[in-house]
């Protein structure tokens, strides 16, 4: 896919963060956008920044945990704007802890949003972009932690490597096709990430949380707060779409470390010779 003038993109995630890069990105190149998110008050603010595009934005608030909810938010798009040629499966969050203390309301939670939203996003869309025949892609947003492993991010390292091998199975399956698919995987972004617990459903709230090294905490909110600008994470998504691009990467300091990842795998092979 080339060009994005007069298509229509569906973006989850889109009131904050690295979704409203990509929706004020996809604007900018004269695209059709509707905005899905679960905070309604957020959504509301967002939509109200980007009044000057109000005849080519409309927003729908959208749990992407539940399956129902992202079929009728796509129907809404197809009501609204007809065929869809982007789909961005970009809403997450971030939760976790050391393995041992992680609770299954946390699990629940994280898989239901970092996984399965991805999945309801594909199932919603792609029959459509099948029937319609155009140009379009999906991009699922997992993480530089769908390539590498980090300790107490076990539960977000394991939605985002099984968000990575997803979308690396969708491209095969699509291969040949009209339909791109790429996975997002950046480092740090300068975004709300680290207060993902704003929308976390009340009944999976763990009666005891679990436990997060402050030192760490200090740490990662800093580099969170330094981190990239969502603007510059869009701009590598619409390039990574028009170059129909698998992977698609945003920090090359992240290169050195998934190399050394991949390089301890191989040296691993080199034990069953002896
Ligand atoms: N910020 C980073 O450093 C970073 C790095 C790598 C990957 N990511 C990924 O980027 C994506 C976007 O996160 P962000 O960093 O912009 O964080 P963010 O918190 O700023 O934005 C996430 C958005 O998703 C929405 N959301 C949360 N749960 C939802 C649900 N159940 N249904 C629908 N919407 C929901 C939130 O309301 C919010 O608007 C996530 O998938 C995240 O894992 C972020």
């Amino acid at each position: 896919m080339q060009d994005f003038q007069g298509r229509t993109a569906f973006v989850t995630g889109a009131a904050s963060g690295i979704g409203r890069g990509l929706v004020r990105a996809l604007l900018d190149q004269g695209a059709n956008v509707m905005l899905a998110d679960v905070e309604e008050e957020a959504l509301k603010t967002t939509m109200a920044e980007l009044a000057s595009a109000d005849n080519r934005i409309d927003s729908v608030v959208c749990d992407v945990a539940d399956a129902a909810a992202v079929q009728a938010a796509a129907q809404r798009t197809f009501d609204r704007f007809g065929n869809v040629h982007v789909v961005c499966n970009n809403a997450g969050i971030g939760a976790g802890g050391m393995i041992e203390d992680v609770k299954p309301e946390t699990w629940q939670w994280i898989i239901g949003v970092n996984l399965m939203g991805v999945v309801h996003g594909i199932q919603a869309f792609l029959p459509h972009m099948k029937a319609h025949g155009e140009a379009s892609h999906i991009v699922n947003t997992a993480s530089i932690a769908g390539m590498l492993t980090m300790p107490g991010m076990g539960p977000y390292c394991a939605t985002k490597f099984a968000v990575v091998a997803m979308t690396e199975v969708l491209a095969s399956e699509l291969a040949g096709s009209s339909i791109g698919a790429s996975v997002l995987c950046p480092l740090w972004v300068s975004t709300r990430i680290f207060e993902s617990d704003r929308n976390r459903p009340s009944d999976l709230r763990s009666a005891v949380p679990e436990k997060f090294d402050p030192h760490r905490r200090a740490e990662v909110t800093e580099l969170i707060k330094n981190g990239m600008d969502p603007a510059e994470v869009a701009a590598r998504v619409l390039d990574g779409i028009r170059a129909n691009r698998v992977h698609i990467f945003t920090h090359r300091e992240t290169e050195a470390m998934t190399k050394g990842r991949f390089d301890g795998i191989m040296d691993a092979f080199g034990a069953i010779s002896g």
